[in-house]
């Protein structure tokens, strides 16, 4: 019978902040070829999908996530036909590229940003989002920046102010005009053309706004004095411009051009409850995945991972997109405790993440179980802008390869951002890859393992199994993962059957067979097999 699953069903995700992956030009920024000479690295860890962040011309004030063209590749990354040999290269591979679309807002840069400032009255008006001030001549409404400050910026020749959910340098598209729907339909067919299998979209709960321009509801008992800025974002329920009932409607719209392509939708639903997320997937008719960031927000705590991944699957199926880490929060191991005992966590949480329904993604250095790099710059707008704020720097900081290149084997030149003054030649890639005991290999036995335990990607919905508090555990089909995130070692009573555990996050991949119960390690996970 011809395998009906969609190609994404049971695939491991793999996300390349493009300036920090691989430099082959020697100006210490990461580009296109070097994504394509280290895809066959990427195919023999067992990655399946890259999501490659945004490469299109920007300015680059959000680092790239400010588009001035969203048909064409910045030349500090390469060109489209470097993108072509990208994609070319990684399909003969089997694996899958997803670009990085921003929809919420171009740069100030774009052409249509241009025209709309430059003639109030002409058709690019409208493609942003533009009001009168208020009777004091103040912003329109209370509505303030991720990044800190009011959402919105006076342009002083035509009088109004123009919003902005991120940097006055983002204006938001306006999402309410037919128009810019009909851009984007062409840009998805420009590049589902050339071959891209799919996009992540970027703050994709956050297209539209309430049309009365309603201030936002301050959070109760929140000060707002004496705060930075960025921090302010926190103080209000965004009820009136993020998760709006109708956003939904712009990705079944997408969902059907999709279609024509075969092409995947997964979206930055950065809404941390699982229920809210639903909508957004309707049934497989708007995006094919959301990423569930609550994933990203568990503490290395039992009962709150158990409660966090369960409400997942639970509510949301087998659609969720689980992160490990990403370019815009901690590194999995930096989260819980950095150093050997975050790394060591950070796997035995990757165990648990492989186990589920869905899509397990990896950030960029997860496979050596990287923590954040301790750098002093400030690169990130979120840093820039926030005096005492911790920004995104540390996370971005560039892939260290190879212990016996300068530039980690990352760049022969002066690196975008340092590596971190924790870096040294145990937390290079090459050396793990020499050392059979390290984090790396038992990232690849794992990521290995998943394809040839079939129930860990297309089994039934996980039955969790009782246990200690420390202990999250569950079973699907003929698979059952536990991880223990206590102090002591921990017993796991097994459903019926005999079991062998075939990979411990403490040896790799193993042939254990056991009685009725697993024993558990301490910040350690396993995968175990029914084997009659
Ligand atoms: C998303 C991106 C983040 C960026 C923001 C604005 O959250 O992941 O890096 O700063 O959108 O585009």
């Amino acid at each position: 019978m011809a395998d009906r699953r969609p190609w994404w069903q049971g695939a491991v995700g793999y996300e390349i902040y493009i300036r920090s992956f691989q430099d082959t030009d020697g100006d210490g920024v990461g580009d296109m070829e070097g994504i394509r000479r280290r895809l066959p690295y990427l195919a023999d860890l067992g990655v399946n999908i890259l999501w490659i962040t945004p490469c299109f011309p920007s300015p680059g004030f959000d680092h790239g996530y400010d588009v001035s063209d969203y048909r064409d590749i910045d030349p500090l990354f390469g060109t489209l036909d470097d993108l072509d040999r990208v994609v070319a290269e990684a399909h003969d591979l089997g694996m899958k590229v997803l670009a990085d679309l921003v929809p919420n807002h171009s740069s100030h840069e774009h052409p249509w940003f241009r025209a709309a400032t430059a003639d109030p009255e002409g058709p690019y008006r409208d493609y942003y989002v533009w009001r009168d001030p208020a009777p004091d001549g103040g912003p329109p409404n209370n509505w303030v920046s991720h990044f800190g400050g009011p959402a919105w910026t006076l342009h002083e020749p035509t009088g109004q102010y123009y919003m902005h959910l991120f940097l006055p340098e983002q204006p938001d598209l306006n999402w309410h005009n037919e128009k810019v729907r009909e851009e984007f339909d062409e840009i998805l067919r420009f590049w589902f053309e050339r071959g891209i299998d799919g996009f992540r979209i970027d703050v994709a709960h956050s297209l539209l706004e309430d049309q009365e321009f309603r201030d936002n509801p301050k959070r109760e008992g929140d000060a707002l004095h004496g705060e930075i800025p960025g921090t302010q974002f926190d103080h209000f329920d965004h009820v009136h411009n993020l998760d709006q009932p109708e956003v939904p409607d712009i990705y079944r719209r997408w969902n059907r051009i999709a279609a024509e392509y075969d092409a995947m939708l997964v979206g930055e639903v950065y809404v941390l409850e699982a229920e809210r997320l639903v909508r957004y997937v309707d049934g497989g008719r708007a995006l094919h995945s959301p990423f569930y960031f609550a994933t990203l927000k568990a503490r290395w705590d039992g009962r709150e991972i158990r409660e966090t991944l369960g409400k997942g699957t639970a509510i949301n199926g087998d659609t969720l997109s689980w992160p490990l880490s990403s370019h815009d929060d901690p590194h999995a191991a930096e989260r819980f405790g950095g150093g050997e005992v975050g790394a060591r966590r950070a796997l035995a949480y990757l165990t648990l993440l492989m186990g589920l329904p869905g899509l397990p993604f990896l950030y960029q250095g997860d496979e050596i179980g990287l923590d954040n790099g301790r750098v002093d710059v400030k690169e990130d707008p979120i840093a820039v802008r926030n005096e005492g704020a911790v920004g995104r720097d540390g996370v971005r900081t560039p892939v260290p390869w190879s212990p016996d290149e300068p530039g980690f084997g990352f760049t022969t030149g002066e690196p975008w951002l340092p590596f971190g003054s924790n870096r040294d030649a145990s937390t290079t890639i090459a050396a793990q890859m020499d050392d059979p005991t390290s984090q790396w290999h038992r990232t690849r036995a794992l990521l290995h393992l998943r394809r040839e335990l079939d129930d860990l990607r297309f089994g039934p919905m996980p039955i969790w199994l009782e246990g200690h508090a420390d202990v999250v555990a569950f079973a699907r089909g003929d698979a059952v993962v536990a991880m223990n995130a206590g102090k002591v070692p921990r017993e796991v009573a097994l459903p019926a059957g005999s079991w062998t555990v075939v990979f411990d996050t403490r040896e790799g991949r193993t042939d254990r067979p056991v009685d009725t119960e697993v024993t558990i390690a301490p910040d350690h996970a396993v995968v175990l097999r029914h084997t009659g």
